[in-house]
């Protein structure tokens, strides 16, 4: 990728469509899941490759529970053996872990999975790799909501020290705010992701499903993100 092009700072990715991928070539849905698998790593190495720093990946949703036991039976499985095989060679990468979402009702060897990852990559630098996981913008207001109170019935913290600074710093993972999101399959919609840390990002929508998110594919959103004009409620430049 040529030096002049911007690279987003933290870029979000709705990695949808796994379903529709499998029915499509007559597979079941979670052969789809599977292929996924794969299309991520070769992204995690290139984003890290091209100097994203921060990358947000909505892996399963608070809703996504509604889904028949034996889908969510296999992503479960399916972290698991991610987290504890398939990407552990985030490890020697410099990429770091770490997790947004409830632990809540999350089996407690999904939790051991995702506590080893965090712990084994804390001190990589290159690129912070934050998986939502049972991941819901609602579920986080919720959640930050309850911890600030908390903090002021303790009397650690003043009102006046709750401001948009604070707020973001207490969300689940303190992250800068989101610069792009990707949503693969076409569908036109936020999914209760990171709606909080989005509120200026740039969104982008490719047709195919998320196993076909190529490096090409993530090369043409970048080509895409630097065709923006971003204002920020400012003047055009
Ligand atoms: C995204 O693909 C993966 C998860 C939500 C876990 P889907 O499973 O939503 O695939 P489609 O959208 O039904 O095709
Ligand atoms: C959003 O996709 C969640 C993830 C990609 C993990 P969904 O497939 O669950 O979203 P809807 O139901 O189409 O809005
Ligand atoms: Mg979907």
């Amino acid at each position: 990728m040529e030096n002049e092009l911007k690279i987003p700072n933290h870029v979000g990715i709705i990695m949808d469509g796994n379903g529709r991928w499998a029915q499509e070539r007559g597979m079941v849905r979670t052969m789809g899941h599977k292929n996924a698998i794969k299309t991520l790593k070769a992204l995690c190495l290139h984003m890290a490759d091209v100097g994203v720093k921060y990358a947000s990946l909505y892996a399963f949703s608070t809703e996504n529970f509604k889904r028949e036991k034996s889908e969510v039976d296999y992503l479960m499985d399916l972290f698991i053996s991610s987290f504890t095989k398939e990407f552990k060679f985030l490890i020697e990468k410099n990429v770091r872990v770490v997790f947004s979402g409830r632990r809540e009702p999350l089996p407690e060897k999904v939790l051991e999975a995702m506590d080893k990852i965090q712990e084994d990559t804390k001190n990589n630098k290159d690129l912070v790799l934050n998986i939502c996981l049972n991941y819901g913008s609602h579920a986080e207001m919720v959640d930050t909501t309850k911890k600030i109170c908390e903090m002021y019935k303790e009397g650690k913290i003043e009102l006046d020290d709750i401001n948009e600074e604070f707020i973001q710093k207490n969300l689940y993972q303190d992250l800068p705010p989101l610069d792009f999101v990707i949503r693969t399959s076409g569908e036109l919609r936020l999914s209760n992701f990171m709606m909080y840390q989005a509120s200026y990002a740039e969104f982008y929508f490719p047709q195919v499903y998320f196993p076909d998110f190529t490096t090409e594919e993530f090369d043409k959103a970048i080509l895409e993100f630097n065709k923006r004009n971003r204002r920020f409620g400012g003047v055009k430049k």
